[in-house]
């Protein structure tokens, strides 16, 4: 039987039976499995792919929707990887341009590597913000800041998401509720009984991704950051946006070095909605 072109392909959505596929394409790749992860965005994402007529997937992509059920303000795109073997044929232009005409003119977000940038900025995307990846491990000291934090409760729900939808500037209901099940700590920051801030730290390979990092003030997150430190033994990773150049240098006085920036992205808007100055690092930088 002939093998069909890879044109010809066709794009279909992925579930969780998808995750090893998307495991071993994230390998082939040169990235960590990163199974975690995935599972996650492939529940509260949604995952659109390529299957190999040789086996495996030829490529794959995420996108998490946030706003309104039905009526989403805003798409965060992730994971979008082509094999190898596959690569520099159309492929990922292809899948972006389903996913974008799938999201029917939803303004659109995306952390980008240097890889991927240009693809993105021939589709339309606009490089409006940078974030710093840092990993390392944590050195406990320095000044206290004075802030307390504690472990969410079920109880700090609703307060949590009401802070979240305002700093991130859309409802983010369904990943937020997930975070319980995804992250090994859930942590908010307290002033007089309101809370100023929360962050928690998944597991991800050998590491604890910080994320999401939501606090009123550098100090607020610094206290998050540290007291998530205390409950690991990993190496912590998390993705800092630039502007925040304050936690940035104290985290790095820290212990945690400098991996790389990624560029954030944007279709559809000039900036991203919500209140940047308390938006400190995304939950994953595949979701926003
Ligand atoms: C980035 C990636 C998804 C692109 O997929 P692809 O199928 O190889 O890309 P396409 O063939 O559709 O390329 C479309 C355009 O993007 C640009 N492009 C793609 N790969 C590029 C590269 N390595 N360097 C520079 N430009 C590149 C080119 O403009 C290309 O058009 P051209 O080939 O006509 O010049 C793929 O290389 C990949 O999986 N990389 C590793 C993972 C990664 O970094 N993903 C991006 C995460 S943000």
């Amino acid at each position: 039987m002939p093998t069909p072109s890879l044109d010809a392909l066709p794009i279909r959505r992925l579930t969780l039976r998808d995750l090893p596929a998307c495991a071993d394409l994230s390998e082939d790749r040169g990235w960590p499995r990163e199974e975690h992860k995935w599972g996650f965005l492939l529940t509260a994402g949604r995952g659109f792919g390529i299957d190999d007529p040789r086996g495996g997937l030829v490529a794959a992509c995420v996108i998490t929707e946030y706003g309104s059920w039905g009526q989403p303000e805003l798409g965060a795109v992730g994971m979008v990887l082509v094999a190898e073997r596959h690569a520099r044929q159309g492929v990922g232009r292809r899948l972006m341009r389903h996913v974008m005409s799938t999201m029917a003119g939803t303004p659109l977000t995306l952390y980008a590597t240097e890889n991927g940038r240009p693809l993105y900025e021939e589709l339309g995307f606009k490089v409006t913000g940078r974030a710093e990846m840092l990993r390392g491990r944590f050195t406990p000291g320095g000044p206290e800041t004075g802030v307390k934090t504690r472990s969410a409760t079920a109880e700090d729900l609703p307060s949590v998401l009401r802070l979240d939808e305002e700093v991130f500037g859309a409802d983010r209901t369904p990943l937020v509720t997930r975070l319980p099940a995804f992250a090994d700590q859930l942590r908010v920051a307290e002033e007089g009984g309101r809370i100023i801030g929360y962050a928690g730290a998944w597991p991800n390979m050998h590491t604890h991704v910080v994320g999401p990092l939501i606090a009123r003030d550098t100090e607020t997150a610094q206290a998050l950051v540290a007291s998530l430190a205390a409950g690991t033994d990993r190496p912590l990773r998390t993705d800092i946006d630039v502007r925040h150049e304050e936690l940035l240098a104290w985290a790095k006085e820290r212990g945690l070095a400098s991996v790389t920036c990624n560029s954030v992205m944007t279709y559809g808007i000039a900036e991203l909605p919500g209140d940047w100055t308390r938006r400190f690092a995304p939950l994953t930088v595949a979701a926003g």
